[in-house]
């Protein structure tokens, strides 16, 4: 088809050496076939893939359902020395192009993140904010808080009306964001732990947004979804020329967004924070209604804290802290079903009754117990605990769902929530990796463009109990932790995780986009790999649940469970819920030789690595 092979031959042209892979969107009405370009005859078998490493045990052919859409056996990218995952093929290959000059894994994560900025506006960002787990080669680990911010004039009820009902204010509109973290937090992690100055890596973000570059048919999909939300706050955004969504195929240039990041890349975070951007980003905010300030924007400094530390039979995960949920929710999961000596096999209703009654625990804590560490004391050490898991465990019946109201009363409600945000992985030549997530909460943010910089504001502040004990934009209902305080972060569900094999070498760098799914795709994905042997290709295919405590229910994807499955679980009283597509996920994978990549089969992107 005619997009993919001019695609083909842009990205091989600037990449000659490259391993590149696309992965499409079943979602998107893409037309256009998933798989690899220019990666096919590098990539490995899928079986193969850890013999010859003995701290890799070496894979096990996987069996999907019959009928299931993304079929076992699948091949990864694979590259000898260092690999970038992304929703976005062109800021894949911008870290790619980073890592070539010299760079590590930290320079590329940073340029892949101003890049993805650029080139997937619905989730990649410099409006929003985000999570940058880095392990260095040489142990050393930390966790970049970049989430945002109340701005300081934010009360508890601010989205509530004069009956006391909330209002959609804290979803759509200049009055839904938080003071975006994402400049400040790329600039610290770099500052800190890369090699090149924010002027060198920001380089290739600045080429995507001066020059444009070709969209695919996802991105043509999220802006033809996203246009009349968008344009009812921003009518002169780029992303709409005269008001029309740019098609597949078409190329999409953002001079206003390049002059930003010009700026950035002269004067560094200042720019952002004090210059005429955040001159632009306050004027913006003033015209609808909003209440971040020049001095919300000066004020804002990322957190750079300990990594959530713990272990899955030996092997060591490194994940996000809070403010994020992520990290904690997956450690208590998992360590959870660590207690059963062996799991049952991957596919049985056995299997999907235990992982999901292990997340329904994890969720019932996450939803009460969790918020902003400045603020309020979040039980660290007791939720990620093993002898806590233990008395989880003893909990679960193994051949019966549990209620929720039974396992806690006080717990918080909680929902679906549709694919937004975006995550990506790096790993260098010597062993570095970052994994990076980040968003504007809602795809494409509050839908207010800033006009004159150029970029989209995050509506994260729904993300908070904007109403103690009623649902947000994805249904959930939380509690007291996260209720709203000027100058506090946000709760979120973002799990990027590094997991180490049992020499502590970097065996895994995952994360996921999807709101509280982050959380189950993540560990899914881990435990493909470990407890399920399966190559990355097949851990990223096979069907995935969700179960996040209330709604009280198991969510399936479609065609993931067989019918017999399914029968079984209902008679384990299970209500089953079922969704075309469960978490948006991008992840690395060391296997003989080198790294595979793999970008969400159910979504979009690229893998790129050399
Ligand atoms: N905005 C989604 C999250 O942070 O979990």
């Amino acid at each position: 088809m005619l997009w993919s092979m001019t695609r083909t031959t842009v990205r091989r042209g600037i990449q000659s050496a490259m391993f590149v892979s696309l992965s499409s969107s079943w979602l998107a009405a893409c037309s256009r076939s998933a798989g690899s370009v220019g990666g096919n005859a590098t990539s490995q078998s899928a079986v193969s893939a850890g013999v010859g490493d003995p701290a890799i045990p070496a894979r096990v052919a996987a069996t999907f359902p019959t009928g299931w859409h993304l079929p076992a056996g699948a091949k990864a990218t694979f590259a000898p020395q260092a690999m970038a995952v992304s929703n976005s093929l062109d800021a894949s290959a911008a870290a790619a192009e980073i890592m070539r000059a010299g760079g590590n894994a930290v320079d590329a994560a940073v340029a892949l993140g101003f890049a993805l900025a650029v080139a997937w506006p619905e989730a990649g960002n410099i409006g929003g904010g985000g999570y940058m787990v880095i392990r260095m080669a040489d142990g050393r680990s930390v966790a970049v808080d970049y989430r945002e911010i109340a701005p300081l004039a934010a009360t508890r009820n601010m989205y509530l009306d004069a009956e006391g009902n909330l209002t959609d204010r804290s979803i759509d509109g200049h009055l839904s964001s938080g003071v975006p973290g994402a400049v400040a937090g790329l600039s610290a992690a770099l500052a800190k732990y890369g090699t090149m100055s924010l002027a060198q890596v920001i380089q290739p973000a600045i080429r995507l947004a001066r020059d444009g570059f070709v969209i695919d048919s996802a991105l043509a999909g999220s802006m033809s979804r996203a246009r009349t939300r968008v344009l009812k706050f921003s009518p002169t955004a780029a992303y709409f020329p005269n008001g029309v969504a740019l098609k597949t195929g078409e190329r999409l240039v953002q001079k206003d967004l390049a002059r930003t990041l010009q700026a950035i890349a002269e004067r560094g975070a200042s720019a952002f924070y004090e210059g005429w951007i955040a001159d632009s980003l306050v004027a913006e905010q003033k015209r609808g209604g909003g209440i971040i300030t020049r001095d919300d924007l000066k004020r804002y400094v990322p957190a750079l804290r300990t990594p959530i530390n713990t272990t899955y039979r030996g092997f060591a995960l490194v994940s996000m802290p809070p403010s994020s949920s992520g990290g904690v929710t997956n450690a208590e999961a998992m360590n959870i079903l660590e207690q059963y000596p062996t799991l049952p096999a991957y596919g049985t209703a056995k299997w999907f009754h235990l992982v999901g009654s292990a997340y329904q625990r994890a969720f019932v804590d996450r939803n009460a117990k969790l918020g902003d560490p400045d603020f309020v004391k979040v039980p660290l050490a007791q939720l990620t605990s093993k002898a806590y898991a233990k008395l989880l465990r003893n909990t679960i019946d193994d051949t019966r769902a549990t209620s929720t109201k039974q396992l806690e009363p006080k717990m918080a409600q909680a929902a679906r929530e549709p694919t937004h945000t975006t995550h990506y992985s790096v790993v260098d030549k010597v062993g570095n990796a970052v994994a990076t997530t980040t968003t504007l909460n809602n795809s494409w943010g509050s839908g207010v463009w800033v006009r004159g910089a150029g970029f989209m504001l995050n509506d994260e502040m729904d993300d908070f109990a904007a109403q103690l004990g009623k649902p947000n934009m994805y249904g959930l209902v939380q509690g007291e932790q996260n209720a709203i305080q000027p100058g506090k972060r946000m709760l979120s569900a973002m799990s990027p995780t590094i997991v180490l094999d049992r020499n502590g070498r970097v065996l895994l760098v995952v994360g996921a986009a999807g709101g509280p799914t982050i959380i189950t795709g993540t560990s899914q994905v881990i435990l493909n790999v470990i407890e399920n042997r399966m190559s990355l290709a097949d851990a990223m295919r096979a069907p995935r649940v969700h179960h996040q405590a209330l709604p009280d229910s198991l969510t399936f994807e479609t065609g993931g469970l067989t019918a017999a499955v399914i029968a079984e679980l209902k008679g384990m009283g299970y209500g089953l819920k079922e969704q075309r597509a469960l978490v948006n996920v991008n992840a690395i994978m060391r296997v003989h030789g080198g790294w595979e990549g793999v970008p969400e089969p159910r979504r979009s992107g690229g893998a790129v690595g050399y």
